[in-house]
């Protein structure tokens, strides 16, 4: 099996699902962490997954996704003077973990106190999909311009991308419960930073003659649950709970796994090759 994936983000649950499946497969995955030995802990808590399958399967490359060279670094599997092979599939689940916030700083510099504000999902860096995507990107023009003779013999290889993003980002798309309405509203600050990032993708995929991806695939789960941890090999992992809707005819749901969004994943961009999906934003639900 010759396809490399590359992965970021890959020590949150959904990706490190992906990527458990893709391991346990045969695939070979380079994965970016800024701290790899809290990826390796977590690939080997998945069933099936063994030193000796990540010591061959796996490399890892340690550092911030906003970095264009560390970006670079995980995209590459190989090089030399002649020609560049590049991975064929990125996978990224980059984001921050949220937390509730009730209070803001006061308005006024010289009151150093905290006063009370409609309660919100803060997240450490709020733009970190926007700058992670924007370092992917200039990261694939990059190698397009340093590595490729023309951008011709760039584009006949350049990887497919698929994004973790998240329900209730488009406007108009019936993917979010009215019961839900609220705690959606909360996410304000992640969702921004989300549609960003799809709007960076969308507009490159408006190109014609520069693509820098082969098609992009955006995920769309609701509210996350659960852990990376997948199945064991041969049991039911519940994947026949996904429903799976698009923008033209979504699908409304409250929460589901994230190992569940690793699978389709899975199944469908790393071993289905995700043609139909590409373009699409696909909304992911139990
Ligand atoms: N929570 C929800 O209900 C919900 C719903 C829909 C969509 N989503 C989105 O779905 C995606 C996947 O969620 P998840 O829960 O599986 O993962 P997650 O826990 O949000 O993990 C985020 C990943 O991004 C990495 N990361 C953050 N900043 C980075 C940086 N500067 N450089 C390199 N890596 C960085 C983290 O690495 P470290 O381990 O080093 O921190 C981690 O691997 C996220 O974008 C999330 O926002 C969430």
């Amino acid at each position: 099996m010759s396809t490399t994936i590359a992965f970021l983000g890959a020590t949150g649950g959904c990706a490190n699902a992906c990527l458990a499946y893709s391991l346990r497969s045969g695939y070979d995955a380079i994965a970016l962490a800024r701290t790899p030995e809290k990826l390796t802990t977590q690939l080997l808590s998945q069933p099936g997954l063994t030193q000796d399958i990540l010591d061959t399967h796996l490399r890892i490359v340690q550092g911030d996704a906003r970095d264009i060279e560390t970006v670079m670094k995980t995209l590459i599997v190989s090089e030399d003077e002649h020609s560049t092979t590049l991975v064929s599939l990125i996978v990224s689940g980059i984001g921050g973990t949220g937390e509730l916030v009730m209070t803001k700083a006061s308005p006024c510099d010289q009151i150093p106190m905290r006063v009370p504000t409609i309660p919100h999902i803060s997240i450490p860096n709020p733009h970190i999909t926007e700058e992670s995507t924007t370092a992917l990107l200039g990261a694939l023009r990059r190698i397009a311009k340093e590595r490729f003779a023309s951008f011709s013999d760039f584009a006949a290889v350049a990887p497919r991308v698929t994004i973790i993003s998240g329900a209730g980002i488009k406007k108009g798309v019936k993917d979010v419960p009215m019961l839900f309405k609220p705690l959606y509203a909360a996410l304000d600050i992640p969702h921004k930073d989300k549609m960003q990032m799809e709007r960076l993708l969308a507009g490159e995929q408006e190109k014609k003659e520069s693509l820098l991806c082969g098609g992009v695939v955006i995920v769309r789960p609701s509210i996350l649950g659960g852990d990376h941890k997948i199945a064991e090999p041969g049991t039911d992992s519940g994947y026949r709970k996904l429903r799976v809707g698009t923008e033209k005819k979504p699908e409304v749901g409250y929460t589901v796994g994230r190992a569940l969004i690793g699978e389709w994943i899975y199944r469908e961009v790393v071993k289905g090759g995700g043609d139909k999906w590409v373009g699409e934003g696909v909304i992911l639900t139990e």
